[in-house]
């Protein structure tokens, strides 16, 4: 069982949208009880009042037919670090906002998702572009090389 959380700022946009396409690329290999899949900000979005995915991204995930449920934005915690195996971070930004959570990775779980493809780099961020296509491109290549290295 490999334990993997996609970690944003505000958990509303990017990594609920890898969270859900990620899972469904699991369950289309059948690999449901080989994965654990959540999803968490650095921040956080409105978290005392429970904020859903963002509409942007629940709209790509139903015009693309991806299956989801809803989602509320929840803070990276300390004890996350222990729990999961993979802890992976939508952009730089995020990865370095991340130390206050993880101190500096002893164990090696941090990773930024494009890492795991040819072309490195942040997955873009759809808050001030409202382009959530490019968000879903990098997301999806993103999770294709994710899966190709720690699925089995
Ligand atoms: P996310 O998007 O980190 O992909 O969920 C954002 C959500 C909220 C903000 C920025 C990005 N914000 O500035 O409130």
């Amino acid at each position: 069982m490999s334990l993997v959380s996609v970690v944003c700022l505000g958990n509303i946009c990017r990594s609920p949208m890898a969270h859900m396409v990620f899972q469904n690329m699991i369950n289309e290999k059948g690999l449901e009880c080989e994965f654990e899949i959540d999803s968490a900000g650095t921040e956080g979005y409105n978290e005392m009042c429970h904020a859903g995915i963002h509409r942007g991204t629940k709209e790509i995930l139903r015009r693309k037919g991806i299956p989801f449920e809803e989602h509320y934005s929840r803070k990276i915690r300390k004890k996350d670090y222990e729990y999961y195996d993979y802890i992976i971070a939508m952009d730089k930004f995020n990865l370095r906002n991340m130390t206050r959570f993880v101190g500096d990775d002893p164990q090696k779980k941090v990773s930024l998702l494009l890492d795991h493809t040819d072309c490195p780099g942040d997955v873009a961020d759809p808050w001030y572009t409202d382009d959530f296509d490019k968000t879903w491109e990098d997301v999806n290549r993103g999770c294709r090389g994710l899966l190709d290295e720690i699925g089995i």
